[in-house]
């Protein structure tokens, strides 16, 4: 295939992309490993604030790729590709970006709701709010582990896709993101 001809997601829309893939990847590795940590670790204070910090620039990322796609619309889905790939595509997208934003929302949710104040690796205070709901940090901590799970196998499933396209179809769905 001429790769001169391809019509490429912005460059906005790729680096936030690959940036995104690589927190988002990094924030699951962390969260599972920081869990193990025990008390008398170094790590037992910064591994969760670092966690929240990496967090929090992925939301304003995210936001960014919103604003982004909202200004810069992706390019046309790709000719040989059926009205069910384009479909399933479609869908799978939404569900990463609402994957992302529930995951955003429940860890900004268990790191308030004891009320106390976080403060981030001595940058900044984490802002505080009343707890929202009862038993806010078990009922958010549920959702954020399980979801991450989900989020990581479902992202999994969709890079394999992406190289199915590349490698088996021979097409250019995955040189539009490079
Ligand atoms: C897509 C992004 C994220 C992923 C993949 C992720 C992943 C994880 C994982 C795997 C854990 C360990 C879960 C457990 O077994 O308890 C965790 C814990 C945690 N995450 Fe995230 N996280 C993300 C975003 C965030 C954000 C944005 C925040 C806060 C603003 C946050 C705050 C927390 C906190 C406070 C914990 C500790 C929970 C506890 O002590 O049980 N996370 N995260
Ligand atoms: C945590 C990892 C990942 C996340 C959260 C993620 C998320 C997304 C999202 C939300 C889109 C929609 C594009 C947009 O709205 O601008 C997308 C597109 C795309 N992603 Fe990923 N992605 C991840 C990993 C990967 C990997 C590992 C690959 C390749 C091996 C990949 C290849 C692609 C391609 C080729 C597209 C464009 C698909 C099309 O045009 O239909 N992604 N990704």
């Amino acid at each position: 295939m001429n790769t001169q001809f391809i019509v490429k997601y912005s460059l906005a829309s790729r680096l936030i992309h690959w940036l995104v893939a690589l927190m988002v990847s990094g924030l699951f590795g962390l969260g599972l490993w920081m869990r193990e940590l025990d008390y008398y670790s170094q790590w037992y204070q910064t591994a969760p604030q670092l966690h929240v910090l990496i967090g929090l620039i992925l939301a304003l990322l995210m936001i960014g790729r919103v604003i982004v796609r909202w200004k810069k619309k992706p390019p046309k889905p790709l000719s040989t590709l059926s009205k069910f790939e384009v479909f399933a595509a479609h869908a799978a997208h939404a569900f990463l970006y609402l994957f992302i934003f529930v995951m955003i929302v429940s860890g900004y949710l268990i790191a308030v709701a004891d009320g106390d104040v976080m403060n981030i690796l001595g940058f900044f205070d984490l802002p505080v709010m009343d707890s929202l709901f009862e038993r806010q940090e078990d009922l958010m901590g549920d959702i954020h582990e399980w979801l991450a799970w989900g989020l990581i196998i479902f992202a999994g499933l969709h890079g394999i896709a992406a190289l199915k396209h590349h490698f088996i179809s021979g097409d250019d769905t995955l040189r539009r993101m490079l």
